[in-house]
């Protein structure tokens, strides 16, 4: 053997060690790559879910689908977690595992309805007793809260307004949201049931929180018979749900200043089936009957719905009351409103006297048709 080859050979032997070695390298990184690439598919998806409640810096209760659990937490994570956090839970043992933010406050706003209201006290007819009370109870302490202080009453934190459909409910909670000059938050009983399956609790929350945003405000609870109605029993989870956000809005109720500037008006057509909880002292003390209008209230209210009609010289409202008998404020609006039809098919531009009473038939037998067991009750 020639020593120039043997030089030669260890040389060529220790660059193949060192390519080999590298090729090594490359190959294993690749595995470990691979590796890694596949535990992704094999690992368990985690569950997103937020945080309950944390008694414990180690353990949380989170809610599911299926319900609340008490799970562990990652050491990592301990004393870092709060409640409505944003978390991520491990299929099997339920631990959380990671954070992945601050739970979103739901945008209320985008649910509820929201506006400087434009109806004034000239477009409520009648009512006269309901207006002056809702005026004491609810615009006063809003716009003089002074005068309460001085001489040291608290007025009611909120009202009940109960009656018949289409006396003024709402139309009254948004004069006195515009006199007050408060934000008008309207929220409706059946909806916040409907849509918020799980979360109708924490939906009541955020619109008090809301409120507190945007004070003075009203919160209007159109339809609250829908989560405030006496149980017999509470059976179904659906109940459970509507039951919790039920005690939400007693919890909020409790929790705020008589004589802060945010008041609540509940409305209902079922007194009957109301929670007496809700009207308890401190809560919505104040229950305010709207009631179908006399004679003298359904001329004010036909004034106001013809107000910008053009009547022929025949029409006579008291006449026409007379031919009523008995109707809701939304009734009397129908009437007017076919009445304006009748002339616009006769190719009229006045409204004759005809045309009311033609509007009273249809819009009576209507109400006939689709009677409720409140307009039974009334006798119509
Ligand atoms: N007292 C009233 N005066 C004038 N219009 C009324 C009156 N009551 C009802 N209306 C008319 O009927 C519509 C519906 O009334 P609303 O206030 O929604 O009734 P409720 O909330 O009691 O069911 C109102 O927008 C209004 O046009
Ligand atoms: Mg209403």
């Amino acid at each position: 053997m020639n020593s120039n080859t043997d030089v030669l050979d260890i040389d060529e032997i220790h660059m193949d060690a060192q390519t080999i070695d590298e090729e090594n390298r490359i190959l294993k990184a690749t595995v470990e790559d691979l590796q890694k690439e596949l535990a992704k598919y094999q690992r368990m998806p985690y569950l997103v879910t937020h945080i309950v409640d944390i008694h414990k810096p180690e353990e949380a209760i989170i809610q599911l689908n299926s319900g609340k659990f008490y799970v562990s937490v990652a050491k990592h994570l301990e004393g870092d977690l709060k409640p409505d956090d944003e978390v991520l839970v491990d299929q099997k043992s339920l631990t959380v595992v990671r954070k992945i933010g601050k739970s979103k406050h739901f945008d209320v706003s985008r649910f509820v309805i929201m506006e400087k209201p434009k109806i004034s006290w000239n477009a409520v007819g009648g009512l006269e007793d309901q207006i002056r009370e809702v005026k004491e109870v609810i615009e006063l302490p809003l716009t003089h809260p002074e005068l309460f202080k001085k001489i040291g009453i608290e007025p009611p934190k909120g009202i009940l307004l109960y009656g018949p459909p289409g006396t003024g409910k709402t139309l009254i909670a948004k004069a006195v949201a515009k006199n007050s000059n408060a934000a008008f938050i309207e929220i409706v009983g059946s909806e916040l049931v409907q849509k918020f399956i799980g979360e109708g609790s924490k939906f009541v929350k955020s619109i008090f929180e809301l409120a507190r945003e945007k004070a003075p405000a009203i919160i209007f609870i159109d339809e609250i018979d829908s989560i405030a109605a006496k149980r017999i029993e509470v059976g179904t989870s659906g109940e459970r749900e509507v039951q919790r956000t039920f005690m939400q809005l007693l919890a909020e109720l409790d929790g705020f200043k008589p004589l802060g500037n945010i008041k609540i008006i509940g409305a209902t057509n079922r007194l009957d089936i109301l929670d007496p909880a809700i009207i308890r002292p401190g809560r919505l003390d104040r229950a305010i009957e709207v009631t179908l209008p006399d004679e003298k209230g359904m001329l004010e209210i036909f004034k106001i719905h013809t107000k910008n009609m053009k009547l022929a010289d025949d029409v006579c409202l008291e006449e026409i009351v007379k031919n009523v008998k008995k109707a809701s404020g939304a009734d009397i609006r129908a009437i007017c409103m076919e009445a304006g039809y009748f002339a616009i098919r006769s190719k009229k531009t006045e409204i004759k006297m005809e045309y009311f009473l033609e509007a009273i038939k249809k819009v009576k037998k209507e109400a006939k048709e689709k009677s409720t067991d409140y307009l039974n009750l009334y006798g119509r």
